[in-house]
């Protein structure tokens, strides 16, 4: 392993560290082989230096590998982003979120009284068109190069916490609870400056402070209404971790809202997964990973098991790039290490956990 300066990276290179930006998000996993693209990537993050093996590898052209494929032998995300269900599901979600922008703009102006049934009609349309909870990660898998950090977001983060609230079996009143907070969690974003809001760069210091209050000013914009507590405390508490670390006010353990909890798990899953202005989607299988790691501490135990044991399920039968360049699709999961499924590349079976170099990079 070498340490090597960011301008003398070249095609070939193979990560061997997995590389952040200031604030900890991952611009590359490890054991990514660099391709101009890549390195392009980090420079623009203003890295200095990372960490690289010694020897290099023969890139493996991303693009043609997926583009290669005849439209007989068509993945199933290509298959399914042909069909006339998904065309229209993207349609409508980009549709229910202009609707959505304007909606929270006239509340906040107190302009509109907040009905949260009409509020969440689309949303339970959406899972109609989706074909219901099973259909639903497949459309928003297949949604992840919209940037819009706000409306669409909060469009999935209703539409996953629905999903997980009725994952874990909870009553229909609780699921309503969460369909309405999942949507409602943002909304404080509406009072943040749009300049900070569609920022392509990563957000100072200052400017990040700036991003967190969303969570007071939402808080501030509803609690006055004559809505369900959960959904005000969802508001105020979707940022804050188990163990203390998170924002605004540090709470642990039980102080934070069950609701709160399911929106948080739904939130950062939805928000890693998509792309926004200055980095693109992470793969969900990074995402998994990560919350097997520390999604413990982190999480509610039974919100966040609960999350993995379903989520993992949803990509059977997706095609998945690895990390030495080979695509192939996911035909098992191992239930003890969630992130590292069976993948069957050609004819070869490709047991992840047995293959401690190798990792699931992205969907295609
Ligand atoms: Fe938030
Ligand atoms: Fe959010």
């Amino acid at each position: 392993m070498k340490l090597v300066s960011v301008d003398k990276l070249e095609p070939g290179l193979v990560v061997s560290e997995n590389i952040y930006t200031l604030d900890d998000r991952l611009v590359l996993p490890k054991g990514t082989i660099l391709d101009d693209k890549d390195i392009e990537r980090i420079r623009a993050h203003s890295l200095y230096n990372i960490f690289v093996e010694d020897e290099k590898k023969p890139v493996v052209p991303k693009q043609e590998t997926a583009a290669s494929d005849t439209s007989s032998s068509m993945s199933y995300a290509e298959k399914l982003r042909n069909t006339e269900e998904f065309i229209k599901f993207k349609q409508h979600i980009e549709e229910h979120a202009d609707k959505l922008e304007e909606s929270f703009r006239l509340l906040a102006n107190d302009s509109m009284p907040l009905d949260i049934d009409k509020l969440t009609e689309p949303v339970y349309h959406l899972f109609v068109e989706a074909g219901g909870t099973a259909g639903i990660f497949d459309m928003l898998h297949n949604l992840r190069d919209n940037s819009d950090e706000v409306y669409m977001h909060s469009l999935n983060v209703s539409l996953i916490s629905n999903t997980l609230a009725t994952w874990m079996r909870l009553p229909e009143e609780k699921i309503r609870l969460a369909t309405a907070a999942g949507l409602l969690h943002d909304i404080g974003k509406v009072l943040v400056s749009p300049e900070l809001l569609g920022k392509n760069k990563q957000l100072t210091p200052y400017e990040q402070k700036k991003m967190d209050e969303h969570v007071i000013k939402g808080y501030e914009l509803v609690k006055d209404k004559d809505i369900s507590i959960h959904i005000k405390n969802a508001i105020l508490m979707h940022h804050e971790r188990r163990d203390g670390s998170g924002f605004p006010f540090h709470i642990k353990n039980d102080q934070i809202d069950e609701i709160a909890s399911i929106v948080a798990v739904a939130d950062v899953y939805d928000s890693y997964t998509a792309c926004t202005n200055y980095r693109k989607s992470i793969c969900p299988f990074y995402v998994i990973q990560q919350f097997e790691n520390e999604g413990l501490d982190k999480y509610d135990p039974n919100t966040i098991l609960t999350f993995l044991s379903n989520i993992v399920n949803t990509f059977i039968a997706n095609r998945v790039m690895l990390s030495n360049g080979l695509t192939g699709e996911i035909i098992f999961v191992n239930p003890d290490h969630l992130a590292r499924p069976v993948v069957k590349c050609g004819e070869q079976y490709i047991d992840l956990n047995k293959n401690k170099g190798l990792d699931i990079v992205a969907l295609v």
